[in-house]
């Protein structure tokens, strides 16, 4: 059964710069894994790539838990997928549709974006002081002003009531799941299962990281995280972090 204990305490606050930032100084003081801190809003709210995350007061989940996975953080990769299926699965309870998700993080509904994961990760000197900090933001009943182009809401979606409540034991309750396979070294059914919902799966996709842009179909996840791409001369190639966009079918020459 799973441990709905391991999301406590859970720390609720009107209004936060970023959860990440208060969850962040509560970890160096020495939280306990399942720390959750929850806002109504957020002033500073971040997203990847330094992007900023908005979302008007008491329409979104905005959320930041603590984990102390064991063994290095180098093995942690998996983790932005496995809370993007945690999300999935938790707004899935909610519609009629099916989640996909977006390598590396976005979680999208009807191919818009619904959800965005944000995580973070800062090595301890001491054993089990190694601290993961996953940023949830999930659009629950946001309506079209409050959202950026190309993005959803669970209520505007499924049309049914939900609220950011609702989804934030849903969502405790996935992960819940999730962090103890993960700590279990069991996650080959998750993974597969992200194959499954994987946006653009077959798709030519481009990946930009920086000054690198990477090519290629979508073929699935590697167990470290990574996206796996095919690219034109017919080889694998592991993407670890990047900006994936939908890119223009090559014409062979
Ligand atoms: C993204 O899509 O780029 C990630 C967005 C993550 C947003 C969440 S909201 C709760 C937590 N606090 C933040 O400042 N960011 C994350």
């Amino acid at each position: 059964m799973t441990d709905r204990s391991l999301f406590r305490p859970v720390i609720h606050f009107d209004s936060v710069t970023s959860t990440m930032d208060v969850l962040a100084a509560l970890a160096r003081d020495g939280a306990t894994s399942g720390t959750t801190v929850v806002a109504d809003v957020q002033t500073g709210g971040r997203g990847r790539s330094g992007r900023s995350w908005a979302a008007p007061r008491g329409t979104a989940l905005l959320m930041s838990v603590l984990l102390r996975p064991p063994g290095p953080i180098a093995t942690w990769g998996p983790f932005a997928l496995l809370t993007g299926l945690a999300v999935a699965r938790a707004i899935d309870t909610h519609g009629d549709g099916r989640c996909e998700i977006k390598w590396p993080n976005d979680v999208l509904i009807g191919g818009r974006k619904v959800a965005g994961v944000l995580i973070a990760a800062r090595e301890g000197g001491a054993p089990g002081s190694s601290a993961l900090i996953a940023g949830i933001g999930i659009n629950v009943t946001t309506d079209a002003s409050g959202l950026p182009s190309r993005a959803t809401s669970v209520m505007q979606h499924t049309g049914r009531s939900v609220s950011p409540r609702d989804l934030l034991d849903d969502v405790g309750i996935a992960l819940a799941e999730l962090y103890a396979e993960f700590c279990q070294g069991s996650i080959r059914d998750p993974l597969e299962e992200i194959h499954q919902r994987l946006a653009f799966r077959g798709q030519y996709v481009v990946v930009e990281d920086g000054s690198r842009r990477l090519q290629g179909w979508v073929r699935g996840v590697g167990h470290d995280g990574s996206l796996l791409l095919e690219a034109l001369d017919g080889t694998t190639v592991a993407v670890r972090s990047g900006e994936l966009t939908r890119g223009p079918v090559p014409v062979p020459v």
